[in-house]
């Protein structure tokens, strides 16, 4: 397995392309099980081991899908029979859990292996099957698999709640089966997130019929079927918040191009508030860093608008460097802190209490060798080693290539002292 050597101390500077949207890609190739024999275009789709991981899925349910040479990914049904999403390919990403719902709603049965643990915390898919059950599909759990069945699936009224409020791939699993179901069918506390408002686009150049896109309310008026669509997935949000966060960390310069502010508010908004420069134009976030030190803020990570839980590990990184101290409370995953022991290692300050990390601002970190746990806890490990003084070493970043593509690289390109080598000794683990 691979690991990133970086030495500190780079201001970032230039321009950075941010990449297609991994979290957006996935569900949407979800979707293209529910077209009838019509081909998919998709756009834009970052070259990631996740997005590979479900064309191998779609391949295993009869789904012809590969990146061409133009880098577009085109898919055709070609076999409507098989049903199965197999413990080998669901246990390696969870997400995978999105061909539940087109399933049962093109094919009238579904046999999905359960995701299983994930170092982030506890991740059930209860309101999944609640909204599929609401939608008329026999569904529980055998020998390690969801299995559902339905004949045409029928309209409802859903409330998606949970503990935690909302949940993203659950709506866009309930959202993808109720396009074929038969009538209207309410989705109430539908997530919002910039990536389910792409599915929903997808999903109408299909044929489908939704409305309160972008809203915590779809109406959705079951069609009979769907045809083949062209798309283009939106800018990855996360990868752009991390390479903002990069510049400001660094003190840095940098153009973030396919950037979509509007998808950022929350991020530009504590930007503001600790003291970094940022400006928007049409696609391009700049952000200039500052050569003293940031005032500290408190983060609280909520449902789209709010901060993204995904970029929670990668702000600490910053808030570690800050003048004070600063409050982070994880309201989507409480025990998403598996980078706060390895931050320490490099010098950070930071308390954990319940879902709270309490962060006194240390001014500097030093280089250390570190272990990467998860995609985003990988990204904030690299992060901290682009400001750390000296070596740092970051294992496992297998993690990083599930959800940034081309990482080291792009960095490089800006300035950054980072590379990769091959250590064979380090085996994999499942992912998130
Ligand atoms: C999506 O996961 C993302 N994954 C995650 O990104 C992201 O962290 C998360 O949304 C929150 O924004 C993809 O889009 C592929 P949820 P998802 O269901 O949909 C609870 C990354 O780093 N919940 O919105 O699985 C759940 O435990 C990844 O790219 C239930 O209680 O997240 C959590 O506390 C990691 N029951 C909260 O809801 C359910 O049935 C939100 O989870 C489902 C979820």
């Amino acid at each position: 397995m691979d690991k990133f050597i970086c030495e500190g101390g780079r201001r970032l500077t230039g321009t950075i392309e941010v990449s297609g949207s991994k979290n957006a890609a996935l569900p949407i190739l979800a979707a293209t099980l529910l077209a009838d024999k019509a081909p998919c275009a998709i756009r834009g789709v970052p070259r990631l081991r996740d997005v590979l991981t479900m064309l191998d899925i779609l391949n295993e349910l009869g789904v012809d899908a590969s990146f061409g040479e133009d880098g577009v990914i085109r898919t055709r049904v070609r076999n409507e029979r098989p049903v199965t999403a197999p413990y080998k390919l669901v246990s390696t990403m969870r997400a995978s859990v999105c061909v539940l719902g087109p399933l049962v709603a093109k094919r009238r049965q579904a046999r999905v292996s359960l995701p299983g643990g994930c170092v982030i915390g506890v991740r059930p898919i209860d309101l999944h099957m609640k909204g599929l059950k609401a939608l008329g599909a026999e569904i529980g759990v055998e020998h390690g698999y969801v299995i559902a069945r339905a004949r045409r699936l029928k309209a409802s009224r859903i409330y998606l709640g949970g503990a935690f409020g909302s949940t993203v791939t659950g709506t866009a699993n309930i959202l993808m089966a109720a396009v074929l179901a038969e009538g209207q069918t309410v989705i109430e506390n539908a997530a919002c997130e910039p990536e389910v408002q792409d599915l929903s686009d997808f999903l109408v150049k299909m044929g489908a019929k939704i409305e309160g896109i972008g809203t915590h309310r779809l109406v959705v008026d079951g069609v009979r079927s769907l045809h083949g669509a062209d798309h283009t997935v939106i800018p990855d949000r996360i990868e752009a918040g991390t390479f903002m966060i990069a510049a400001a960390l660094t003190g840095g310069d940098l153009r973030v191009r396919n950037a979509r502010a509007d998808h950022l508010g929350a991020l530009l908004d504590k930007f503001s508030e600790i003291g970094v420069h940022t400006s928007v134009r049409r696609n391009e976030c700049r952000v200039r860093g500052s050569r003293r030190t940031y005032a500290p803020v408190d983060v609280t990570t909520l449902p789209y608008p709010g901060f993204p839980t995904d970029l929670q590990a990668q702000m600490m990184v910053l808030l570690s460097i800050a003048d004070g101290i600063s409050v982070v409370t994880e309201k989507i995953y409480p025990d998403r802190f598996m980078h706060v022991p390895e931050l320490s290692r490099m010098g950070a300050q930071i308390r954990k209490e319940g879902p709270n990390a309490i962060i006194h601002g240390v001014g500097w970190l030093s280089g250390a060798p570190v272990m990467a746990s998860d995609l985003r806890a990988s990204a904030a490990l690299i992060l901290a080693g682009l400001v750390a003084r000296g070596t740092t070493e970051v294992r496992r970043v297998y993690h990083v290539d599930r959800g940034y593509e081309k990482m080291d690289a792009k960095l490089r390109a800006v300035g950054a002292n980072i590379e990769r080598v091959v250590d064979k000794k380090l085996v994999e683990v499942a992912g998130d």
